[in-house]
């Protein structure tokens, strides 16, 4: 597609080679390459004004403040926050689930109430939920999936009841790579009194996210999945919400006064930012905003949609090739493809690949509970971003139908 040309040179890593081979870089679900713009960016704050913000009286430490506060801006904005102070700044997705379990989960559960979360989770969904049901006495309750890898309405409709308190749900499959209702789901918790967490981890980067639409209580993500460096998450929570909570992290920046055994706490946000800040991070994020902005998302859409479109008749015909949650009829897949080659194991499938140059994903996706519900120890995953064109898919099934052959199966 035109367009993807158009963004590749952007990519300095997608002109370098992998084993000798020009890159198709396809693990996108895992981390994004960076453009020279983000790049700039991260050096700019580098050698241009690297101070510890906050904390400083001299104008270094007041333009490392304002690089930072700017970022909360710049993001509050990008998924529809009414303020700056309901953006937490984390090191990732993982760090801002887990400030909600700890401080939300833990302080608000006990015995008796239920957690809600899907089967589809990332382990950074699903784990922290598991530690505040053994650490509260909750119960840990799963939505499972329809045939086709969709979430179950009817699990939806009867496991959120009014013993839910929790309900914790991906907007993107980081494994199927279906999109989920989340709208919907952050709805039914509602109607029963729960407060709704969504992972937006496999989406922001990708389609446009309004959190005053879905009416997510929480909402999680990682910059490094959206073009920026890695280690700078979001959490963003409803003002009340947060306010409300206790401390994550104790320590430097997020205090008002410290006595010698008492201690009051900061405002917002900076109650949930103890210690130094990833401002570099920061700068990162607001310059990948403002290159996804610059292009927007039906572009981005339209491109991944031209790949899975390109990419999944072609696959559909190798009758080596199993596929999951491929089915296309609900209009909700995204640029994320699992599969599996027939009698292979994923990590040879994956070596195969990069010997030519072609990068994937393979092992559980950190989604072991899923894996073991589709039947499955493993699968690849090729996933899709905004440089990726259909020469990349070429290389992809092109090496794909190689595998067997290397290991001495027939086709
Ligand atoms: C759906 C989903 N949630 C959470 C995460 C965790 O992201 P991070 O490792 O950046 O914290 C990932 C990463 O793959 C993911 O795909």
């Amino acid at each position: 597609m035109a367009d993807a040309q158009e963004f590749l040179k952007d990519f300095p890593l997608l002109h370098t080679e992998m084993n000798g081979r020009p890159i198709a870089y396809l693990d996108n679900g895992a981390t994004t390459q960076k453009p020279e713009q983000v790049i700039k960016a991260i050096c700019g704050y580098y050698g241009g004004c690297n101070a510890n913000p906050h904390r400083g009286a001299y104008a270094l430490s007041v333009e490392a403040t304002e690089i930072y506060e700017n970022a909360r801006k710049r993001t509050a904005a990008f998924i529809g926050a009414k303020r700056p102070e309901e953006i937490i700044f984390t090191k990732n997705a993982t760090e801002a689930l887990n400030l909600v379990a700890y401080s939300y989960g833990l302080t608000n559960l006990k015995q008796g109430d239920e957690i809600v979360i899907t089967i589809a989770e990332h382990h950074s969904n699903l784990v922290p939920w598991q530690h505040v049901a053994h650490a509260t006495g909750a119960a840990l309750k799963y939505i499972y999936l329809e045939p086709d890898g969709n979430l179950s309405d009817e699990d939806i409709e009867t496991k959120i009841t009014e013993r839910t308190k929790l309900v914790a749900c991906t907007q993107v499959s980081n494994v199927l790579g279906l999109k989920n209702d989340v709208k919907k789901i952050a709805a039914k918790a509602h109607s029963v009194g729960a407060v709704c967490v969504v992972d937006g981890s496999q989406s922001v980067a990708h389609q446009k996210v309004d959190v005053q639409e879905i009416d997510a209580d929480f909402f999680a993500f990682s910059g490094h999945k959206m073009l920026s460096p890695m280690g700078i998450g979001v959490l963003y929570g409803k003002y009340d919400l947060l306010d409300a909570m206790p401390p994550f992290l104790m320590g430097g920046d997020m205090i008002e006064y410290v006595e010698e055994q008492q201690t009051t706490y900061a405002e917002l946000p900076a109650k949930f930012e103890a210690g130094t800040q990833n401002v570099g991070g920061a700068a990162g994020l607001t310059a990948a905003i403002d290159y996804l902005e610059g292009i927007g998302f039906d572009r981005i859409e339209a491109i991944e949609k031209d790949l899975v479109d390109y990419a999944l008749p072609q696959l559909r015909e190798l009758p080596f090739i199993e596929l999951y949650g491929c089915d296309t009829k609900r209009g909700n897949k995204t640029g994320i493809i699992a599969f599996n080659v027939k009698d292979v194991h994923p990590h040879d499938v994956a070596t195969i690949l990069d010997s030519t140059g072609v990068a994937v994903r393979a092992g559980h996706h950190c989604a072991q509970p899923l894996h073991r519900y589709l039947g499955l120890n493993a699968s690849c995953r090729a996933s899709f971003y905004l440089y990726n064109t259909r020469e990349d898919v070429d290389r992809w099934i092109a090496a794909l139908k190689k595998v067997r052959g290397v290991l001495g199966y027939g086709a």
